[in-house]
């Protein structure tokens, strides 16, 4: 269907399903076990309502705000994901172009199916993107990884955390997609199952990591590091004590822990009992975003910046470059909508006040 005449965010969803071959599909839609936690990262939401402020003059106002040191003209990012070239075969490249035109920042996979230089010459002047790591058994690998991001521009490290092991990636692994295996034995791997794409792709990745690898990264790169995957509000409090600039309450899309909480639950918990952590640090969040209100809340809760995952790689796999764009769009007005209903012109009147759980309260 023609891009413009998609309204919602999960219209996209909807026509990938249609749309993308299978392979891609599972893939992009898989979750851990059940897809408990994957639900329930968009269900959250619906648990918070507004408060809305009337008679506040909504006539002038922006979305565009700044997270770890990057500016954005909207208040969200491209969270980090891989094989974009399943959806559509310019893959990444197609997210580099849309979030250069859209004023975005890109978090780039480590596991991008384009390569790390085609992707950056694709930047538009200036134009800011994350690097997404994994950390590979062998650290020189990594070494090697981080000098070479610095040294092309990225503006931020983003270290993903929440995948200390495998997990198993249901309806990705029931397509059964013969992909290669990794080249050396991982060591985790002992069943004869067939692997699905996540298994295939991750063999190189380490899972002895500890608190001491944040040091081994800030040693090879002078980048803001972004942490990705905190899932509770002790680990939270520790990237403080780590010296990290910033951290991304996720779960990976519901792809790891099944049962790990849902991101806007833990900024809320963190809102209600550390709030005094989120001028230490700047806090983000991805996981179960659908809609402009969706954003909207977790910023009145205290993230500077939320991600999409999904939502991207199905835009692309769509309508590639123009999906990209105009998933930005519906998002943009949605967010403007709700912040000038809720007594908000700028993102800096969203405050916690304008946020709280559905009632009906009881006093
Ligand atoms: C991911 N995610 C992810 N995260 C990461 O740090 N490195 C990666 O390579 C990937 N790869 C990846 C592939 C696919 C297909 C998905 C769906 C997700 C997790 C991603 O960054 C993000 O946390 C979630 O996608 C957020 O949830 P939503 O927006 O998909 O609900």
């Amino acid at each position: 269907p023609p891009v413009d005449s998609l309204l919602l965010v999960n219209d996209f969803e909807d026509w990938a399903e249609k749309v993308l071959s299978g392979t891609a599909w599972n893939y992009y839609k898989s979750a851990a076990d059940r897809e408990f936690t994957a639900g329930e990262n968009q269900n959250a939401f619906n648990r918070y309502y507004f408060r809305p402020r009337i008679l506040r003059d909504a006539t002038n106002g922006s979305i565009n705000t700044e997270f770890v040191g990057m500016k954005t003209e909207l208040p969200i990012f491209i969270s980090p994901a891989a094989m974009a070239k399943l959806g559509h075969p310019l893959g990444e490249v197609n997210l580099t172009k849309g979030a250069g035109k859209c004023g975005i920042v890109q978090g780039i996979s480590i596991n991008a199916s384009c390569s790390l230089d085609e992707i950056m010459e694709a930047r538009e002047k200036g134009q800011q993107v994350m690097f997404q790591i994994y950390l590979n058994k062998d650290r020189k690998v990594s070494e090697k990884l981080l000098e070479k991001v610095t040294q092309l521009g990225a503006s931020a490290i983003i270290f993903t955390v929440d995948t200390p092991w495998r997990s198993k990636r249901t309806r990705d692994v029931r397509s059964k997609v013969a992909v290669a295996p990794p080249s050396s034995s991982d060591g985790q791997t002992k069943s004869k199952a067939p692997l699905g794409v996540s298994q295939a792709i991750s063999g190189y990745q380490d899972t002895n990591l500890t608190w001491n690898d944040i040091g081994f990264i800030r040693k090879h790169t002078n980048l803001p590091i972004i942490v990705k995957g905190i899932q509770s509000m002790e680990d939270a409090e520790l990237c403080v004590e780590h010296g990290v600039q910033g951290i991304i309450l996720s779960n990976h899309g519901g792809r790891q822990c099944d049962f790990a909480p849902a991101p806007i639950d833990l900024l809320y918990e963190m809102r209600i009992n550390k709030p005094e952590l989120f001028s230490k640090i700047d806090v983000m969040m991805d996981g179960g975003i659908r809609s402009g209100a969706d954003v909207v809340k977790a910023l009145a809760l205290g993230a500077k910046a939320v991600g999409l995952g999904r939502s991207f790689l199905y835009a692309n796999g769509t309508h590639g470059e123009d999906g990209v764009i105009r998933l930005c769009e519906i998002l943009a007005e949605e967010i403007t909508n709700t912040m000038r209903n809720i007594g908000a012109n700028n993102i800096s009147d969203l405050k916690p006040e304008l946020v709280g759980p559905a009632g009906p309260w009881v006093y």
